[in-house]
């Protein structure tokens, strides 16, 4: 059984009581919705020899004015029965009035890295992601906390202010999941319409087009720019970014190492990805 808590408070006796019996921490941050990527980072919490939690919190400062923040998939109860099937210890499932208290005006901002891709799409959503993310590693003291490589420019931001704010947590990057068809999984990928659901996985298909062709030594742009064609051509809508650049630095990069990162629209979910060259 997983036991479900919903305040900090408890949070912190349920791991008081484990750190008192001497075992380690694994936190897994999740929106809910849960799927085989999420699982995977409980095993790999689990893997560690670790009491694994696993936070469920649509976080509202990290969704803009404009974005899918209502139509978020929400589904505590099924997603308390998987990680009950995987063997997770602990559910944490704040309100938003627990997360943030009235008056909350405290923002955690990692400049420079989150200037491009999804920082640039999506105004303010890193600022939102990186400050509760901050507050989940403060609220549980992890030894470890896992993240997925889908959300790959989210992994480089969480290393870097759990570095720069001095945490003492291990961030771990888990493999993305993805489809027989090469479809990352998504919590998003629910909102699929079944017409958008079988061209969804050309996504990856065109990177993994662009990543050969580039390693084959073809030149990036064209490349780049052929895949964007054949991607509106097959029914994507807005392409927010379909672009190389360096893993860590996330600087553009024309030559390895690389990585190829996309985000683009099919109805109104944007689906991202990112592989390495
Ligand atoms: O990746 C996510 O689901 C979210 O961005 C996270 C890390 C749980 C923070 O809300």
């Amino acid at each position: 059984m997983t036991e479900i808590v919903r305040t900090v408070a408890d949070l912190r006796a349920r791991i008081a009581g484990w750190r008192a019996g001497g075992e380690k921490v694994a936190l897994v941050p999740t929106m809910g919705a849960l799927h085989a990527g999420h699982l995977s980072l409980v095993d790999a919490g689990l893997s560690r020899g670790c009491r694994v939690v696993v936070s469920i919190f649509v976080n509202p400062t990290q969704f803009g004015p404009n974005e899918d923040l209502a139509k978020y998939p929400r589904q505590e109860a099924a997603d308390v029965a998987l990680l009950a099937e995987r063997g997770a210890h602990l559910a944490f499932c704040p309100s938003v009035g627990e997360m943030y208290a009235q008056g909350s005006a405290t923002r955690v901002d990692v400049k420079g890295l989150t200037d491009c891709l999804c920082g640039a799409a999506r105004p303010g959503h890193f600022s939102g992601m990186a400050t509760v993310v901050t507050k989940l590693l403060l609220q549980a003291l992890p030894d470890f906390a896992m993240f997925g490589e889908k959300d790959w420019q989210q992994l480089q931001v969480v290393r870097r202010l759990v570095r720069d704010l001095d945490i003492p947590v291990d961030i771990v990057g888990c493999p993305t999941i993805r489809e027989a068809d090469g479809l990352a999984l998504s919590s998003r990928n629910l909102r699929l319409s079944a017409a958008d659901r079988a061209i969804a996985p050309l996504l990856n298909r065109e990177m993994r087009r662009v990543a050969e062709a580039v390693a084959a030594g073809g030149d990036a742009a064209t490349v780049l720019a052929d895949a964007r064609a054949r991607l509106t051509g097959a029914g994507f809508g807005r392409i927010d970014y379909l672009e190389m650049r360096h893993p860590e630095t996330l600087e553009l990069a024309g030559a390895r190492p690389a990585r190829v990162f996309a985000a683009a629209y099919l109805g109104d979910v944007r689906l991202i990805d990112n592989i390495p060259v």
